[in-house]
């Protein structure tokens, strides 16, 4: 259990001994070090709802409070705050506890069934870098809710029907007559771009492509055919960055828009038989009241447009049924750009008054800001065009591959090339997840690539100096108990034992940078910690308290890390 349930529940308890049974205990990881470890500020609260004195209430709770074994100090601060000291010994056996198990001694939360839908790309286009922050945190979250215990499964909800299609096939089946297909299809966006062109130019090939469009719709064998090629090529575009930037992703997560395409007229009835529908010139309607705009009218969520063709909202409502009726989920995290916000708020009040996304299924938006560039704005090639993945990922490999040949030039090549895809590609996903998804970032190599502050060269840095005194220390004993008598020694092993807490904060916030600010925090107690009390110079149990201290960090830092999809290295 963490550390924060396990206080909360015996704080709860006193509460209730002390006549205030419903009140919440309200226990949080302290502010500051004055505050001991944990401040529990319930009682202000209890104290006004039962209209009593709140220091009088929180002298009765610590009176009643029981955390023997957990806590060896614990006093009233201020108006009724209580602050709680870790008992060192406590805070031994959870170190102890980490060591000795896989992941860390957390105990699994209750398993749950747990979609993360991410990445989700329109297949008629390059991946670019508005790709990137929902591959990243997406990828993250399947790692972190997999680590505590979930059943997770991953969603590609790629976009891969609709019109366009018509159209890419068209100029798919006329280039390869011409013999120029498989050099077209190495850069999807050349394609596209001709495709259009064709498209806006030559009448013939637009009612070609539109005739293509039907013929999909309608289930031709041989347009079915011709378009599968098409998203077979396309998803290889796809695999090859999501190798390279280390995503979990494969083709078995891939269930585009156009597996639903036959539950569409399905759905549209049913949403029709509850009364939910209205025609509004010549589209299908749901209006929404939940939604006003500012002349109070209420917003069209557009499900079948005039002449009969489907959306967007249409699939999406199509994977919910899907989702909930077949894959049977308890939590659903849709990982999506902000700027999709009220698609998907009307999107799961449509879905909960058509009564397919019952009371207890717990579907969530996951929003993220925009990758900005210096100048404020979304970031761009200087031609204004969006940068592709491809060489994004490039040349954050390249100039780590600078910067590892720089610090270490006698490494041999090999082993530098390595080192820089791990820092390379650790110092993107790191910079992205250590900040609130919810906000915009400004892109910046340098800060991202620094070897200071909270980044992935620091902590992987970090990772292997830990490392390093185990070659130092040929007589570690990995059995060894911990004894926390010094201060540096108790800050650091309050950080390792919160693990757990962070982790699962993580997983119900979906909030990674909570994650990065919680190992940057365990990497800097590790130096003060390295010191204030050194290791190799001490002797005997002490020495031995240490070593099991440092493998704790190096075992925190590796875990963590590798929840967020970053590599450890053991040089560099
Ligand atoms: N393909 C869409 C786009 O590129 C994103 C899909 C997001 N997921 C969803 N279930 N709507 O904008």
């Amino acid at each position: 259990m963490t550390i924060q349930q396990l206080i909360n529940d015996r704080v709860a308890a006193a509460l209730a001994a002390a006549g205030a049974p419903d009140a919440p205990a309200v226990v949080q990881p302290a502010s500051k070090p004055e505050f001991g470890d944990y401040q529990a500020n319930g009682v202000m609260g209890a104290a006004k709802a039962l209209k009593t004195n709140p220091r009088a209430l929180a002298e009765q709770v610590i009176a009643k409070l029981d955390l023997a074994g957990i806590a060896d100090k614990v006093e009233i601060a201020g108006p009724g705050f209580i602050n709680i000291h870790l008992d060192p010994a406590f805070l031994a056996g959870r170190v102890e506890a980490a060591l000795a198990d896989d992941a860390l001694g957390i105990t699994k939360a209750a398993s749950k069934k747990v979609m993360v839908e991410y990445s989700s790309v329109n297949l008629a286009k390059e991946m670019h870098i508005g790709h990137l922050r929902g591959g990243i945190i997406g990828d993250a979250l399947v790692r972190v809710n997999s680590f505590i215990g979930h059943d997770v499964i991953r969603q590609n909800h790629v976009g891969d029907w609709g019109t366009q299609f018509g159209m890419l096939v068209a100029h798919m089946v006329e280039s390869r007559a011409a013999g120029e297909a498989d050099f077209e299809l190495k850069d999807l966006d050349v394609f596209y771009k001709h495709s259009k062109k064709r498209f806006d130019e030559d009448p013939a090939f637009a009612d070609l492509a539109r005739d293509y469009v039907v013929k999909l719709q309608s289930g031709d064998a041989e347009v079915l055919e011709l378009w599968h090629q098409f998203v077979a090529l396309s998803l290889a575009h796809c695999n090859a960055i999501y190798q390279k930037l280390g995503l979990l992703l494969n083709d078995g997560d891939v269930r585009g828009e156009s597996f639903y395409n036959d539950d569409l007229p399905v759905l549209v009835n049913e949403l029709r038989e509850k009364g939910l529908l209205t025609e509004d010139q010549g589209a299908q309607v749901v209006f929404l009241d939940e939604f006003k705009n500012k002349e109070g009218e209420p917003a069209a969520f557009i499900v079948q447009k005039q002449g009969g063709g489907y959306l967007y909202a249409t699939t999406d409502l199509g994977a919910i049924r899907f989702r909930v009726g077949t894959l049977g989920l308890d939590r659903a995290l849709y990982v999506v750009d902000s700027r999709q916000s009220l698609h998907f708020q009307q999107l799961f009040t449509t879905a909960r008054k058509a009564g397919w996304l019952p009371e207890g299924a717990d579907f969530e938006h996951i929003g993220h800001g925009t990758i900005m560039g210096p100048d404020g704005k979304p970031l761009k090639t200087r031609s204004g065009e969006n940068i592709k993945l491809v060489e994004l990922l490039d040349e954050a490999i390249s100039r780590a591959y600078q910067l590892v040949s720089s610090k270490n030039p006698d490494l041999a090549e090999a082993e530098r090339r390595q080192i820089a895809e791990a820092v390379g590609i650790g110092a993107l996903k790191y910079a992205d997840l250590s900040k609130s998804r919810n906000t915009d970032y400004i892109f910046d190599w340098d800060s991202m690539l620094s070897f200071e502050g909270n980044t992935a060269p620091y902590l992987q840095y970090a990772y292997t100096r830990v490392q390093s005194v185990f070659r130092k220390a040929d007589d570690f004993n990995p059995a060894a108990r911990v004894l926390i008598t010094e201060p540096a020694e108790k800050q650091l092993a309050v950080a390792l034992a919160q693990f757990e807490d962070v982790v699962f904060a993580v997983a119900d916030s979906s909030q990674p940078h909570h994650l990065c600010s919680y190992l940057y925090n365990v990497a800097t107690l590790f130096s003060r910690f390295y010191e204030a009390c050194p290791i190799l110079k001490s002797e005997g149990d002490v020495r031995q308290s240490r070593l099991q201290l440092a493998a704790a960090t190096a075992k925190t830092l590796q875990t963590g890390l590798g929840l967020l999809g970053i590599a450890v290295l053991e040089t560099m």
